[in-house]
């Protein structure tokens, strides 16, 4: 029988898309609430640490090389005080197959397709992750479907999405490009459907136990190059799975003191679903209008629940702007001589004022740095922010306004980062948990939303009242 494929009818079977493309039934782990087991999740994926390893180092991912980078460091220490200025180090994980740390995730996911028995993958997204599941399909003998929302409703793109879009045709994959609006999520699961590919979800445990390697890896070569774990390591968040998964793989190498700082760009006020405001941002990962939403209701993605969660690991979430972003992407090349995307240099434009916090013995590390291509570049960047009416002037950062102006550091004096409310995005989250209650929370819903939010009973039971909600 032939299925119908309207929006409704397509959208009101994606329960059963979703199941049948992941090889793998949610509802195992649900409580019928507010809870789930996620440790469950995660280990469903039946591999460990070793064996990712093992999966990665086949297909061109993983032990990048750990680059510090004396002259920025020099730089730092001298706008810091006397003593103080951490030594910083990038994992140079541009040097993945594809370009990016989206290796790691995407290397597990075809792996775990294939070991299915599925023809193909599927992923629906306009960032790097597309070029990296492309370059394991081709990698591993598999089909490639790539959706991504790439123009506004003119046909306009952003420089860097259509940089994007062109790299994953570069690597075999069928792209369908869409207008920014709500056809994403049903075109993949319309697609999902038709093709009986696997969904290579970003946020799948397989996907983010691939992470798991990148935080390993940084803890083991600290401690074998200054017998040590790093003090605070700093990640670009978007949808959390850098988070997440570098976090836990520090915690299974033993570094649980290392401070996790989640770091984007501050796009306050630029709305990501509108089709003005689509083309008005500079930057197309990382920024708060994914790193917001996703740290604070993860389960809103192509998989019933995410196990990227990134609340459950960050100690800080910290911001930056685009203009410090491409002056650091500058920075980098002039001082380091290394030419790197911009995804990677949002943390580090963080951790060069993070750093100025530490004391010179300690070392702080950045997660990564991605590939650069024609339209990652600063200068098609500001030629199209122009275009789009967006003022640009060399001046302080806190000048920054979102959709109306790039600020570029007038010297590196002013790079600093701006702090974001762990506790008030912990209330948010727990807000958005409580429709899944059948009825008054329970005991396990309240166990699971401590560890959700890693705060403690007290925060959340206090929020709960503030919410009026029963348990
Ligand atoms: C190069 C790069 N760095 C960092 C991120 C952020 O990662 P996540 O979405 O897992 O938070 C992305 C993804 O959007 C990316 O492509």
């Amino acid at each position: 029988m032939k299925l119908a494929k309207d929006y409704n009818s397509v959208m009101g079977r994606s329960a059963e898309i979703m199941k049948a493309s992941l090889g793998l039934d949610f509802n195992d782990f649900e409580s019928g609430s507010v809870a789930f087991d996620y440790e469950g999740l995660m280990t469903a994926t039946g591999y460990t640490i070793e064996e990712i390893d093992k999966i990665q180092s086949r297909t061109g991912v993983g032990h990048t090389p750990l680059l510090e980078l004396r002259n920025i460091t020099a730089l730092a220490r001298k706008y810091a005080k006397p003593g103080y200025g951490a030594r910083i180090l990038v994992k140079d994980e541009a040097a993945n197959a594809s370009g990016s740390f989206k290796d790691r995730r995407a290397a597990c996911a075809v792996a775990h397709a294939k070991k299915l028995g599925y023809k193909g993958v599927i992923a629906a997204t306009s960032g790097n992750y597309g070029a990296a599941v492309a370059s394991q399909a081709a990698m591993q003998g598999m089909k490639c479907i790539i959706v991504q929302e790439c123009y506004d409703s003119k046909g306009v793109g952003q420089p860097e999405i259509v940089e994007k879009a062109r790299k994953c045709e570069a690597l075999g994959a069928e792209v369908i490009q869409l207008t920014v609006g709500p056809e994403l999520f049903y075109e993949h699961l319309s697609v999902m459907e038709d093709s009986g590919y696997f969904n290579a979800s970003l946020y799948s445990p397989f996907g983010i136990a691939g992470v798991e390697t990148l935080g390993y890896e940084i803890a083991m070569d600290c401690r074998e190059r200054f017998g040590k774990d790093p003090a605070m390591v700093v990640c670009t968040q978007a949808g959390g799975g850098m988070v997440t998964g570098t976090a836990r793989g520090l915690i299974k190498a033993g570094a649980e003191n290392t401070e996790v700082v989640a770091a984007s760009i501050d796009l306050t006020g630029l709305h990501m679903a509108s089709d003005v405001q689509f083309n008005k941002k500079s930057c197309t990962t990382g920024h708060t209008g994914f790193g917001v939403p996703h740290a604070t209701n993860p389960d809103t993605g192509d998989v019933p629940r995410s196990a990227a969660r990134p609340l459950r690991y960050m100690d800080r979430y910290v911001t930056t702007t685009q203009g410090e972003v491409m002056y650091m992407t500058e920075m980098l090349a002039n001082l380091e001589g290394l030419e790197r995307g911009p995804a990677g240099n949002t943390a580090l434009a963080a951790a060069f004022s993070l750093a100025q916090e530490l004391p010179e013995d300690e070392i702080l590390v950045v997660t990564e740095t991605e590939y650069t291509g024609a339209g990652k570049h600063i200068q098609p960047q500001l030629d199209f922010a122009r275009e789009n009416g967006i003022e640009i002037f060399f001046g302080n950062p806190d000048q920054d306004e979102p959709g109306k102006n790039i600020v570029l550091p007038e010297n590196p004096g002013v790079f600093k980062v701006k702090e974001l409310s762990l506790d008030k995005m912990r209330k948010s989250l727990i807000k958005r948990s409580v429709p899944r209650a059948a009825g008054k929370l329970t005991a396990e819903d309240i166990a699971f939303l401590v560890v959700d939010t890693r705060s403690d009973e007290a925060f959340v039971k206090a929020a709960l009242d503030e919410l009026g909600v029963e348990y």
